[in-house]
């Protein structure tokens, strides 16, 4: 697509591509462009992600002329949309068995910072994860990931993208029996391409990080359900991934090992600068996070900076 300019809009597709806001007066029509864009942040961020999607360019959106004031909120959502959701809706089955997993939850996470999403069974942090972890789409709302909107991607694109910005645990460990705990570690790296000796001391290394060094070649009917568990965090962090996500970390785990994947992941957010989303009844979770949201019947009822 060649460069636009659109600037008396309030929009500028810049030669290299990338999109400047500037003169956006509040609650003014942006002429040329109000369909699309509307009149607030989400609506024009939302457009600058359809744009970059058309484009297959990531933008850069520089709002040096917004007020601060205008809408705190959708701002704070956009500078921080490294992962985020809008207004999700998640329903499974339908008619009167019809069950609403996510009812219009909006979240937006930083990075540095372990978030823990707690509540009751059943209501909802799976299936949340699912969506921030690009492996579920909801039936309504938008997911973002590095800046970028995903809802609407196809699966392959969806699938590219988390390959690429996210690690994650599942609850279920989803291990392959067949394979040895190094193989299924190094399972990981060959899907993003990696392989022979580096793939093999990085698979090895990984291991190492979760304390399983010396039973590499062990497939998972000899491991424990903590040792699992540790395999699928190795498998999940040797890409060196900005995102974590993980799903009950520590649920298979003695308190000691339980505290040494809590140590690490805290570690991974607070000295890497990673973005660390964590799910869990575990209530040492409550102690280590930087942010606890609390969900009931697949909404959010409770989000609190812990420190
Ligand atoms: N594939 C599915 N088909 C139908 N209903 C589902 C499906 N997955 C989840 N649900 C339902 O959606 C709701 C939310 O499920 P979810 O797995 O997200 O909960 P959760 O908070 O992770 O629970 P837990 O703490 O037990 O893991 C539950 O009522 C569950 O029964
Ligand atoms: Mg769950």
């Amino acid at each position: 697509m060649p460069a636009s300019d659109t600037r008396e809009a309030g929009l500028c597709v810049t030669p290299n591509n990338s999109v400047n806001i500037a003169n956006l007066a509040p609650g003014k029509p942006l002429p040329g462009l109000p369909e699309i864009i509307g009149h607030s942040m989400a609506g024009l961020f939302n457009f600058m992600g359809q744009y970059a999607q058309r484009t297959e360019y990531f933008y850069q959106a520089t709002i040096s002329s917004l007020p601060v004031e205008q809408m705190p909120e959708e701002r704070e959502f956009m500078r921080e949309a490294k992962l985020a959701v809008e207004d999700v809706k998640v329903t499974y089955g339908s008619g009167r068995g019809a069950v609403r997993a996510l009812d219009r939850i909006s979240l937006s996470f930083q990075a540095g910072r372990l978030t823990l999403v707690t509540g009751p069974s059943g209501c909802g942090k799976t299936t949340l994860l699912s969506v921030l972890g690009c492996l579920l789409t909801s039936e309504s709302g938008r997911s973002y990931l590095m800046g970028r909107l995903v809802t609407g991607l196809s699966e392959e694109e969806r699938g590219r993208l988390r390959r690429q910005y996210i690690g994650y645990v599942f609850q279920a460990f989803r291990l392959f029996r067949s394979l040895s705990a190094l193989e299924n570690v190094l399972i990981a790296l060959e899907i993003s391409g990696s392989r022979g000796c580096q793939a093999n001391d990085a698979a090895r290394r990984a291991l190492e990080v979760v304390g399983l060094a010396d039973k590499w070649r062990l497939k998972p009917d000899e491991l424990s359900g903590g040792e699992k568990q540790r395999v699928a965090i190795a498998r999940a962090l040797v890409n060196n991934p900005p995102i974590i996500l993980a799903d009950e970390p520590t649920a298979s785990l003695d308190s000691a090992s339980g505290e040494r994947v809590a140590a690490m992941l805290l570690r991974f957010a607070e000295e890497d600068q990673r973005l660390v989303v964590v799910v869990s009844h575990d209530q040492q979770w409550l102690s280590l996070s930087n942010r606890t949201v609390v969900m009931r019947d697949g909404q959010i009822i409770e989000d609190k900076k812990a420190r």
